[in-house]
């Protein structure tokens, strides 16, 4: 009997696996992955990832190995007589529950270190931060600063960062693969993480990765490490400060008047709007505490310094302030796209703003000029 009856159709099997993995492997492209780790937590967590793909490995290579040499060395042949039947082996039996209990007990013990690891306050320096997911976009609130940005969580290189999760609406995930693991951001449950990054001066991408309602796949945000512990002050520093006052008669000056009378609902900016409790109220992030109350706490993110954000509307579009210059063309800038159409751009959120064609641009060169 042939080993493989029809070998047309494995071959057909193998090729389309083949093909379709090569195909999996491009979904990798510009996606951070976890198995390039920037700091040790997310190191102590692609460690265990490495241990356990590797006995996993070798586990099924020496199974899978031992069953296709037993199946062809051993298989039926015509005049083949009944091969001696065994009823029982302790010697075998013992053998095969030793060695997996063995792996097993490595693999838990390797699970638990990772689990210490991740759930321990850290030694060192650390700075604290509120992560507070919304639908669907973060909101990072710095205590220590009285300070709140979205999509950017702005952070110092080699430097713990403790930050505790918060939401009163759905369950989110907070996720920054290349510097630590997801965790769930549930309400009336405040979980809390430490991680930091080793590389300074660099952006790593962070994703929302519990689904949260339609745009669950466009709640992402940045983590910016900055180049140093200076940059990251002077960063605070200004995010503390009210918004930039705009020239009196210039196109910024317009856009604010227009800020002031089409967005102050949702929004505010420090200094600007009355409604602002992002600097005012000893804990901002408290206001929005309790859900069946309706204590004035604003839907949108605070737009104090929209200017130094890279991200629009919780990462569906690159805040690119270079297509969006005042006076200049406005057909690729994003800022544009999003405040002149938010539901064809993402479908579902809560931003509905009628700003006319005329308005556009001052409204713009205004919220840039924010840095
Ligand atoms: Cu928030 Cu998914």
């Amino acid at each position: 009997m042939p080993l493989f009856r029809r070998p047309k159709r494995w071959l057909a099997l193998v090729t389309g696996l083949a093909l379709t993995s090569i195909l999996l492997t491009a979904c990798g492209e510009n996606s951070p992955s976890i198995l390039d780790p920037a700091g040790p937590i997310a190191r102590s967590e692609s460690g265990i990832f490495w241990t356990i793909l590797i006995i996993a490995a070798v586990v099924f290579v020496g199974v899978e190995g031992m069953l296709i040499y037993s199946t062809i060395r051993f298989r039926a042949r015509p005049d083949s007589p009944t091969p001696p039947q065994t009823h029982g082996n302790t010697t075998v039996e013992v053998i095969w529950t030793v060695i997996p209990a063995i792996v097993l007990l490595i693999v838990l013990g390797v699970t638990i270190r990772g689990i210490f690891d991740v759930s321990t306050k850290p030694e060192g320096k650390t700075i604290e931060v509120t992560a507070y997911g919304h639908q669907w976009w973060w909101e990072f609130y710095y205590p220590e600063y009285k300070m709140t940005t979205a999509d950017s969580l702005v952070i110092p290189p080699n430097t713990n960062v403790h930050v505790k999760l918060y939401s009163n609406n759905v369950i989110h995930s907070f996720w920054v693969p290349q510097l630590t693991g997801k965790t769930d951001v549930i309400p009336g449950h405040d979980n809390e993480k430490w991680f930091s990054s080793d590389k300074a001066g660099v952006t790593y991408e962070g994703i929302c990765a519990e689904y949260c309602g339609t745009q669950h796949a466009n709640m992402r945000f940045n983590v910016v490490v900055t180049k140093d512990n200076n940059e990251y002050l002077s960063w605070a520093q200004k995010q503390q400060q009210a918004a930039a006052v705009p020239t009196p008669g210039s196109l910024e000056a317009k856009g604010e008047e227009i800020f002031k009378n089409q967005c102050t609902t949702c929004h505010g900016i420090v200094g600007v709007s009355d409604e602002t409790p992002y600097l005012k109220d000893p804990n901002p992030m408290g206001q929005c505490d309790d859900p069946t109350k309706d204590n004035g706490c604003l839907i949108g993110p605070n737009l104090t310094h929209f200017g130094s954000r890279n991200l629009i509307a919780g990462g569906v579009l690159k805040n690119n302030i270079e297509a969006c210059q005042p006076g200049g063309d406005l057909s690729n800038c994003n800022l544009a796209k999003w405040i002149s159409n938010p539901q064809g751009v993402k479908p579902g959120n809560d931003m509905a703003v009628n700003v006319s064609s005329e308005d556009l641009p001052a409204l713009i060169a205004y919220l840039e000029s924010l840095k």
